[in-house]
């Protein structure tokens, strides 16, 4: 549609003129029309136009991930844009509470104009999830179809070719296994963060042992405990027990990105460091915020349509709540507070990976 503004005017530059031709209520206009209609079209079309500004950063943080080289510094763009997508979310989540402000009354008096119109047949929101890193077995629905089933023929191509691109997931994991400082000359992260993790356990056994103040029983308790943190590290440590734990789905990255992560996160005070360790965080933002916004965007469904299934055919409420949970991507980076140790017993880093980090130089 062409639009007739002049450009250089403030609505001919967002071209007002389209935007805002673009609210409809199905139950019509002026009087005829159900008041908060307008309400519930405009906050659903600002959610579309946010979905377009998350697709924006997140196309480019994977991008940019994929173009540092090894050994080099990450640009700040990448944590600037990833700590924007999860801003955009939060404000999401926030607009809910606009939403709400509708009556359930109000909802009941349109919602049957509606069918079978659904925002699970949101092409972006889709995008979001495939690029961001939600997997196809994740993403089944309810009733044991994917979601392609829902989606308009003409974008499934579009999106069954995203799922065979590169996402940010991959992206992220790639740059994790890029990282030059886990093995340099003899130096090896796994084994020094090992002994250190052996040490630490070991003085614990003995001041177990040593305490009169626990009976025999008591220490017998606590050394068992003693032992499963033992494992649970060894788990880590061991590539074929960690690849036993993947198999079982708890754990996503490959072993060397998961043994990455954690180094910048024990040695995120180094200067080099500092950009990449704000990266994990806002990872972790992202992941969090969206499972809070489909925690509230599931509570929001609940208050309006009770436990009646949804316009798109989902049991509604029920559903929405589970992904909540089960459409998390970055755990394994919220795991790694696992397997951190005091200060004090982290190992000291090896001179020669001290003078990359501090000397920017190559491996
Ligand atoms: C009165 C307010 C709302 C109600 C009652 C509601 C209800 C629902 C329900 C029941 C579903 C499950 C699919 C279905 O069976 O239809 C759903 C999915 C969805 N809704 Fe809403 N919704 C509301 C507002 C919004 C808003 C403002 C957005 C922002 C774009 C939104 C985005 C989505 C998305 C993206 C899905 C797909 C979620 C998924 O499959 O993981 N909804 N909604």
């Amino acid at each position: 549609m062409e639009t007739n503004q002049p450009i250089d005017s403030y609505s001919g530059y967002l071209h007002l003129d389209r935007l805002l031709d673009c609210q409809r209520p199905r139950s019509g206009q002026a009087e005829q029309a159900v008041h908060d209609e307008m309400l519930f079209i405009i906050t659903h079309q600002s959610c579309e136009l946010w979905f377009k500004q998350i697709l924006h950063d997140m196309r480019s943080v994977a991008d940019i991930l994929h173009d540092v080289p090894s050994g080099s510094s990450l640009p700040d763009t990448a944590v600037v844009r990833s700590r924007r997508i999860a801003a955009v979310v939060r404000h999401l989540t926030d607009q809910c509470g606009i939403l709400e402000t509708m009556d359930p009354c109000d909802y009941a008096d349109f919602r049957g104009l509606l069918y079978p119109i659904s925002a699970f047949q949101s092409v972006q929101f889709r995008k979001i999830e495939i690029l961001f890193g939600v997997r196809r077995e994740q993403q089944v629905l309810y009733d044991g179809y994917a979601h392609s089933s829902r989606i308009p023929v003409a974008d499934r191509d579009e999106l069954r070719r995203m799922e065979e691109e590169p996402t940010l997931f991959d992206r992220v994991q790639s740059w994790l296994e890029r990282l030059p400082f886990l093995e340099v000359g003899g130096y090896s992260f796994r084994r020094a963060y090992q002994d250190a993790v052996r040490r630490m356990l070991g003085r614990e056994r003995e001041a177990i042992r040593e305490n009169e103040a626990f009976s025999a029983l008591e220490k017998q308790k606590y050394l068992v405990e003693t032992s499963t943190v033992e494992e649970r590290f060894d788990t880590l440590f061991d590539p074929e027990r960690y690849r036993e734990i993947a198999a079982t789905g708890r754990r996503r990255f490959s072993h060397r990105a998961m043994l990455a992560a954690l180094f910048i996160m024990v040695y995120h005070d180094r200067p080099r460091l500092q950009t990449s360790r704000r990266l994990l965080d806002a990872l972790i933002d992202i992941d969090e915020a969206l499972a809070l916004w489909r925690y509230h965007h599931a509570l929001m469904a609940h208050r309006m349509i009770g436990e009646k299934i949804g316009s798109g055919g989902s049991s509604g409420f029920h559903y929405l709540k589970s992904t909540a949970e089960n459409r998390r991507v970055y755990t394994d980076l919220t795991a790694l507070a696992t397997y951190l140790i005091p200060r004090t017993d982290r190992p000291a880093l090896d001179p020669h990976v001290l003078h990359m980090l501090d000397g920017e130089i190559s491996p």
